[in-house]
Parts: structure tokens; C-alpha cells; sequence
């Protein structure tokens, strides 16, 4: 029989209640698919270090990693300035045990209400990857005349090729693991299909602005989605992709992003699948120690005694049911600044010969203009 040691960490906030709703659920899995679970408790957390002074203390990174996996409640406690929790205990293991991803699925389950009208759990079926262990998450920066009318603090992006082309594969064989030719994406077009995509993966970044990091991450994506021809390449600005997330959240299969908008975005999608009550999400490490948590349990609001659900420790990197396709699906965007002839109808105005990204989709039509067409729609 298969036995798993677990390092629990309720936390602070809701996380104690909702650990040990979870417990009792892993237990009972425990129970039928016959595997054994060896629970170790750890303390770590706000009321902690309010009455010893430490975060973290010497040894436990190196102790929490030699478990199969760690199960957190939430981190953040209103007797203590915000950052130091957040910062001294669930980035410092991030970071430590490298959980270089955030998996973040944005799953509406049936039954469960969504603020989003008209929309169901059919629509509401994605997974976000965000980058878990770079970016304005490094802590990169400082402040210069502190404390006068000149003042200067600076917070720097940070990101290596390194950190982005590890992000980018884990979110390519994410969209590859969820879908295969018999069982595609049903977002996909007939011409999609023919082919050869079986799944999508959305860049979602900033390149107009941020010009230097979101470009590297966008010469990487392409570069990589070679080795990826069933994968459909797909771009987003952030700003858009939220609107999206509320407007058509159909549109996505997989999307992957840096740690900061990973963050936003994922609250977002928290919402539109029921509330942060119902949010899982995984700090995973691919060859190495994961953890698991709600995602913001911590907020203030989110006091004990809210509502909040272990369900949402249970949806994780394995969560990649999928399933019907959406006849004439929505066939919207294709690459950065080239238009398919699914396009040409509905996005370029005749007029102008724009291509608008994002134009259509089941729930209606709307305009983003990214720049001229190349293809098929120039000017009548
Ligand atoms: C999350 C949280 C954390 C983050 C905070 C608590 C540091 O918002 O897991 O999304 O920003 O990553
Ligand atoms: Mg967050």
C-alpha cells in the first residue's frame, strides 16, 4: 500500500477550519483508494511569530522538503504588518523548495453560482499557469532618500530565460495533457481542427508596454510552440485578458503568465467560478516538493468562521477534465497581427483593414484593435 507523509500548515485566518475539513476529505480518500497518510502539524504562522518572533525557524525549509507534499491553510494575520507572513513563510517556500509553478484551475462546477450571467460550467473551464518564483516577486529593488520629499523606491520585473522557457514548457504540456485529437478543445475552429490543434495556449502579458520582460516571454512562447504544432498559440495583453475572463471566458483553455499578473488575474477567475471559497491552486515543483493551498484564504474579510470550502484543496495539477466541443465554436483570435479567414467575416472592418483581436466568440462580438491586416481582408 502507497503511503504519503504530508506536512500540514493550517495557518492563519480560515486556514485552521478549512484544513481540517480537508483532512477528513483526504482521509476518506485515503479509505478508498487504499493509500496510507502520515499528517505532521506545523505551527508556522501569524500568531506564531507574534509570540516567538520567527517566521520561519533554522532547519524547516530543509524539513519540509523532505516530505511528499504540504498541505497549507492561508497565510496572513491582522496583528501583523503585511508582508512579513507573506514573505517570511509562503514566498520563502516557494521560493526554497523552488515551485517555480502556480496551477491555478478556473473550474464552475455544477450547481455552484458564478456572477458571470449567462455563462455555465461549460463556459468556465481553464487552467491559469502563473510563474511562481520570479518577477516583482524577487523583492529586486530599494529606496533611495527615504523619509524626504524626494524619495525614489524602486520594485524591478525580474526574469532569466531560464525561469520563462520552464514556465512556457510546463504550460505547453499543460494544453497538451488536457486534450488529445479524440477529445479537443472545444474552442478550437473547423479549421483548427483540420489542423491538427487539439488545445490552446494564451500568452497573456503586457508587450506594449512592459517591452523588455513580456517581450522575452513572447519570443520564448513562439519559439517553443514549434515543438508544439497541436498546441494553438494565442496572445493576450493582461488588461484584455481580464475583460475576457468576464466577458467570454470560454476563449480559454490554458493561459500562461508572469507571477505578478498570475496573482490578479487568478482572483479574478476565483470569482467568476464561485468565490474565493472554492479556488484551489498548486505551488508545484515538477521534481520536487509541492504545496497546496486555497487561493487568498489570508484576506481580511475571510476571517474564521467564513465560508469557505475544502473543495478547493482538491482540484489540482491532475485536474484536466474536458470534454464538449461547442459546434462552430469560437475560432476568435489567431496569432499576433495575422488574420485567419474565420476572422475576415467578423473582425476587419472593410473599411480600414484592421484586424481586431478577440472579435468573436458564442457570446457576442466586440472590437480590440491590434494593427493592419496582412491577410486575407485587406481593403475591399
Ligand atoms: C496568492 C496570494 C499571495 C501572492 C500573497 C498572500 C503573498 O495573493 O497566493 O495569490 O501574492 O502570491
Ligand atoms: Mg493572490
Amino acid at each position: 500500500m502507497n503511503s504519503y507523509r504530508i506536512a500540514v500548515l493550517p495557518g492563519d485566518g480560515t486556514g485552521p477550519e478549512v484544513v481540517a475539513e480537508g483532512i477528513k476529505v483526504l482521509e476518506a480518500a485515503a479509505t478508498k483508494f487504499e493509500f496510507e497518510l502520515a499528517l505532521t502539524e506545523y505551527d508556522y504562522g501569524g500568531d506564531r511569530y507574534l509570540s516567538t518572533g520567527e517566521v520561519l525557524p533554522a532547519g524547516a525549509v530543509e524539513d519540509l522538503g523532505t516530505y511528499d507534499a504540504i498541505f497549507l491553510g492561508a497565510i496572513g494575520h491582522p496583528g501583523v504588518k503585511p508582508g512579513i507572513l507573506e514573505k517570511g513563510i509562503l514566498l520563502a517556500l516557494r521560493f526554497a523548495l523552488d515551485q517555480y509553478i502556480n496551477l491555478r484551475p478556473v473550474k464552475l462546477y455544477p450547481g455552484v453560482e458564478t456572477p458571470l450571467k449567462g455563462k455555465g460550467p461549460e463556459e468556465i473551464d481553464y487552467v491559469v499557469v502563473r510563474e511562481n518564483t520570479g518577477g516583482l516577486y524577487t523583492g529586486t529593488g530599494g529606496f533611495s532618500m527615504k523619509g524626504t520629499a524626494h524619495e525614489v523606491a524602486v520594485q524591478s520585473m525580474v526574469y532569466n530565460r531560464f525561469q520563462v522557457e520552464r514556465c512556457l514548457r510546463y504550460a505547453f504540456d499543460t494544453a497538451r495533457r488536457r486534450h488529445s485529437a479524440s477529445d479537443p478543445w472545444r474552442g478550437l475552429s473547423k479549421k483548427d481542427l483540420a489542423e491538427g490543434k487539439t488545445a490552446q495556449l494564451t500568452l497573456c502579458g503586457k508587450t506594449n508596454v512592459l517591452t523588455y520582460v513580456y517581450d522575452l516571454w513572447e519570443r520564448t512562447f513562439y519559439e517553443i510552440a514549434e515543438e508544439y504544432p497541436e498546441v494553438k498559440t494565442d496572445y493576450c495583453h493582461v488588461d484584455a485578458t481580464c475583460m475576457w475572463m468576464v466577458k467570454n471566458p470560454e476563449w480559454f483553455d490554458v493561459i500562461v503568465t508572469g507571477n505578478m499578473f498570475g496573482d490578479i488575474i487568478t482572483d479574478l477567475g476565483a470569482m467568476t467560478q464561485g468565490g474565493m471559497g472554492i479556488a484551489a491552486g498548486g505551488n508545484i515543483n515538477p521534481d520536487g516538493v509541492s504545496m497546496f493551498e486555497p487561493i487568498g484564504g489570508g484576506a481580511k474579510v475571510y476571517g474564521a468562521g467564513s465560508d469557505q470550502s475544502p473543495s478547493r484543496h482538491l482540484r489540482r495539477r491532475d485536474d484536466v477534465g474536458r470534454t464538449r466541443r461547442i459546434p462552430g465554436g469560437p475560432g476568435r483570435r489567431s496569432r499576433r497581427g495575422v488574420c485567419d479567414r474565420q476572422q475576415t467575416r467578423v473582425a476587419c472592418r472593410p473599411a480600414n483593414g484592421l484586424f481586431h483581436l478577440g472579435s468573436r466568440g458564442p457570446g457576442g462580438r466586440s472590437f480590440g484593435t491590434v494593427g493592419p491586416c496582412r491577410s486575407v481582408c485587406s481593403p475591399a
